[in-house]
């Protein structure tokens, strides 16, 4: 036995390097540095984002609770130096979620290890974790693709497990308020046509990669910057983007998402096409 293994242990030296006893229950160390770089979002990582590995994660409330995620408030700070606001999705397990996304969404996907497809069959523990981090996964190398093409989208942080931690899409610079959904809002005509614009931008844009939101609304679009001339439109919720080619309903469900959309701005008054619409996204596509 070394001496060193025989020297007395020095209890208030190791109470001092075991401070994450004494974190608040609502706060961690950092997960930027638990994951590997493939777990992180697209370099060059952006200016405003924490990657210090003495930074804390501090929640600082649930924004909204979904039928198979909830969404938190994370501040990361290093405290007295820097912070950023992220917000937390956190998928459900298999059995604490309210409805199960159609497998028509993941229809012409290709399976991958089987182990994995035949352990969410049979619904083992393992199963239900993989199943969680699946749609977190996906949620998470969707938006990577997206953000990297230039679709506005929140800047994709980091994955781990079943949550995936992204740029925090707030009603004004710093603020703590999240931004509404386009649902909620009531733009003038000026804005209307604004914000239509970035539908069809968008949308485009989805349809020059191929692919399709699959559940596009009012309610899976956050506006920034209501109160001044040209808000900015931010899509969000895209775990269960699909295929344009490949998936057999790719269309239908593109055609879904025109015209949940057009409507929308059709009753509020501005005369908009879905027809119109999906002609120019399959254009794009083809
Ligand atoms: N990056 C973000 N910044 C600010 N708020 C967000 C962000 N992501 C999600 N939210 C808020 O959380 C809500 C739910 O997010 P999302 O739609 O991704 O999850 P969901 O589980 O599909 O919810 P739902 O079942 O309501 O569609 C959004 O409507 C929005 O209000
Ligand atoms: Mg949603």
């Amino acid at each position: 036995m070394s001496s060193q293994e025989d020297a007395p242990v020095d209890w208030a030296a190791l109470r001092y390097t075991a401070l994450s006893e004494e974190l608040d229950e609502d706060q961690r160390w950092t997960t930027w540095r638990t994951v590997d770089r493939s777990s992180r979002g697209p370099e060059p990582w952006p200016r405003w984002l924490v990657t210090s590995q003495g930074a804390l994660d501090t929640e600082l409330g649930l924004l909204k609770t979904g039928k198979e995620a909830d969404v938190f408030l994370l501040e990361r700070a290093v405290p007295g130096a820097e912070s950023c606001l992220l917000a937390a999705k956190r998928y459900r397990t298999a059995e604490h979620r309210l409805f199960h996304r159609a497998s028509s969404y993941t229809e012409g996907r290709r399976g991958r290890d089987s182990r994995e497809n035949r352990a969410v069959r049979l619904k083992s523990g393992f199963g239900r974790q993989i199943e969680a981090s699946r749609w977190s996964q996906a949620e998470f190398a969707t938006l990577k693709r997206l953000w990297t093409a230039g679709i506005r989208v929140p800047y994709p942080v980091q994955v781990d497990g079943g949550e995936v931690l992204m740029e925090f899409i707030g009603e004004g610079r710093g603020g703590r308020t999240a931004a509404p959904r386009l649902a909620q809002c009531d733009p003038d005509p000026d804005q209307l046509r604004w914000l239509w614009a970035q539908v069809v931008e968008g949308l485009i844009r989805f349809g020059a990669l191929q692919l399709v939101h699959g559940d596009l609304s009012p309610f899976n679009v956050l506006v920034r910057g209501m109160d001044g001339a040209e808000p900015e439109l931010v899509i969000i919720d895209v775990p269960q983007v699909l295929d344009l080619v490949s998936n057999p309903n790719g269309v239908d469900f593109l055609h879904r998402d025109c015209r949940t959309m057009a409507e929308w701005f059709v009753r509020r008054g501005l005369q908009v096409d879905a027809e119109v619409l999906l002609a120019e996204v399959l254009s794009a596509a083809w």
